[in-house]
């Protein structure tokens, strides 16, 4: 901890000014209290599209089919929106219309720049000053190729916190050799324009050698959570996952985190991590945004080709369908893995890699479902993976 007491003057500067944010200080001081309601949005699972999917959905094209299919995605309101713009949008152009937008009102709204950080002892030195002075500081990670379901979570943090900070960081400890580590997108000024419309204060980009510099030696290794699911699809993927984002919350040290739960194991996980190492920070999640057909956002979704990209969007059908049949009465996990499976599998080209229901907090297996539980899907298409989950609320009083 000894670069934690360094001064802030002290450190090389390599902060940028980049992109733009409103000149008016943010909202007063915030508490990070504990808090479900992000969850609670939507019993299906899923928040509203943001401004940046609205923004992409004025320029989308008509898809009157999609739209109807969006009563069942999204929160009502959100599905009132999609309706009234009959659109859809790829995840594409949700990323670019975005960053142009945010772009168009940063120059018009003379707002006061993001600031760029590319070596840890500043980010650090900046965030316990700002602690020191009283403020809130709050953090999302990410590896870019920013979407409107990364923008969910800045816009959350930036309700609860003074200081917003987001690293972009493509972490290779996570990839597995056979893996897309050298294609995964890296489209920094989109990113950063994004970053920009969200009102984010600091952006950590590091270089590699930054975040593991020669020397580096330690690792995290997840548990019996990673046992299965994607730690099973992945070996090490996990380990990967936790060693960075505990290295980023040393560096940062924010009060809370936000992730989403479109990477439902690894919130998990990550929850996992904080209370075992009794680390300081609240983990705050948020609900999985969906395009308006119901794909969930994701990197990803770029790599499918427009077939595979209609496709995929059985996905969350299953999910839907899985909810139904417990909204019917169904509480044996392996009927309602089933009810979900066949709706992937009547497409063809779909694999399903796996359908599971488990407990919402443990992922556990469970023998019936009494209590909220989670179903989780991988599927695999055209080479590209896709993972996907939603609650299932076994009460009636739960029904959206
Ligand atoms: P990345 O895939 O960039 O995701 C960053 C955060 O955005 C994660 O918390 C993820 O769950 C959330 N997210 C992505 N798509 C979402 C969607 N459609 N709706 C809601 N949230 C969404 O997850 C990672 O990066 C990395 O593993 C990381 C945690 C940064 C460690 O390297």
């Amino acid at each position: 901890m000894a670069s934690a007491t360094k001064k802030p003057a002290a450190q090389k500067t390599t902060a940028q000014k980049v992109g733009a944010r409103p000149t008016a200080k943010a909202p007063a001081k915030k508490k990070a209290t504990k808090d479900t309601t992000a969850t609670k949005k939507s019993a299906r699972g899923t928040t509203k599209a943001s401004p940046a999917t609205a923004t992409a959905m004025k320029k989308a094209t008509k898809d009157t089919a999609a739209t109807q299919k969006s009563a069942r995605v999204m929160t009502k309101a959100t599905a009132t929106k999609a309706t009234a713009t009959k659109a859809t949008a790829t995840k594409a152009t949700a990323t670019k219309a975005t960053a142009t937008k945010a772009t168009a009102t940063a120059r018009a709204g003379g707002r006061r720049d993001a600031t760029l950080l590319s070596t840890a002892s500043e980010v650090q030195g900046r965030m316990l000053a700002a602690r020191a002075r009283g403020l809130t500081v709050g953090f999302v990670p990410t590896m870019g190729a920013l979407h409107a379901g990364h923008a969910a979570l800045f816009e959350e943090a930036r309700r609860r916190a003074d200081i917003v900070v987001v690293s972009i960081f493509v972490n290779p400890k996570q990839f597995g050799p056979k893996e897309d580590l050298s294609r995964y997108p890296r489209p920094l000024a989109d990113d950063l324009a994004l970053c920009a419309r969200c009102g984010v204060d600091y952006v950590f980009h590091p270089s590699l050698d930054e975040l593991y510099p020669a020397g580096f030696d330690t690792k995290l290794v997840a548990g019996a959570l990673a046992a299965d699911l994607e730690g099973a699809a992945r070996p090490g993927h996990f380990d990967g996952v936790l060693t960075v984002v505990n290295l980023l919350l040393s560096i940062v040290q924010p009060h809370f985190a936000v992730f989403g739960e479109k990477d439902y194991q690894q919130l998990q996980l990550v929850r996992r991590m904080v209370a075992d190492l009794r680390m300081p920070v609240e983990i705050v999640p948020m609900p999985v945004v969906r395009d308006i057909d119901g794909l969930a956002l994701s990197s990803r979704n770029a790599y499918l080709s427009a077939e595979d990209r209609k496709k995929a969007t059985c996905v969350y059908r299953a999910l839907v369908a899985g909810q139904d049949a417990v909204q019917r009465g169904e509480t044996d996990p392996g009927a309602i893995a089933t009810v979900a499976r066949g709706v992937v599998r009547a497409v063809d080209g779909v694999e399903v890699a796996y359908a599971a229901v488990r407990d919402g907090r443990s992922l556990k297996a469970i023998d019936k479902l009494e209590q909220p539980g989670r179903l989780l899907l991988a599927v695999k298409l055209g080479g590209v993976r896709l993972i996907d989950n939603g609650p299932l609320f076994p009460d009636a009083r739960w029904k959206p």
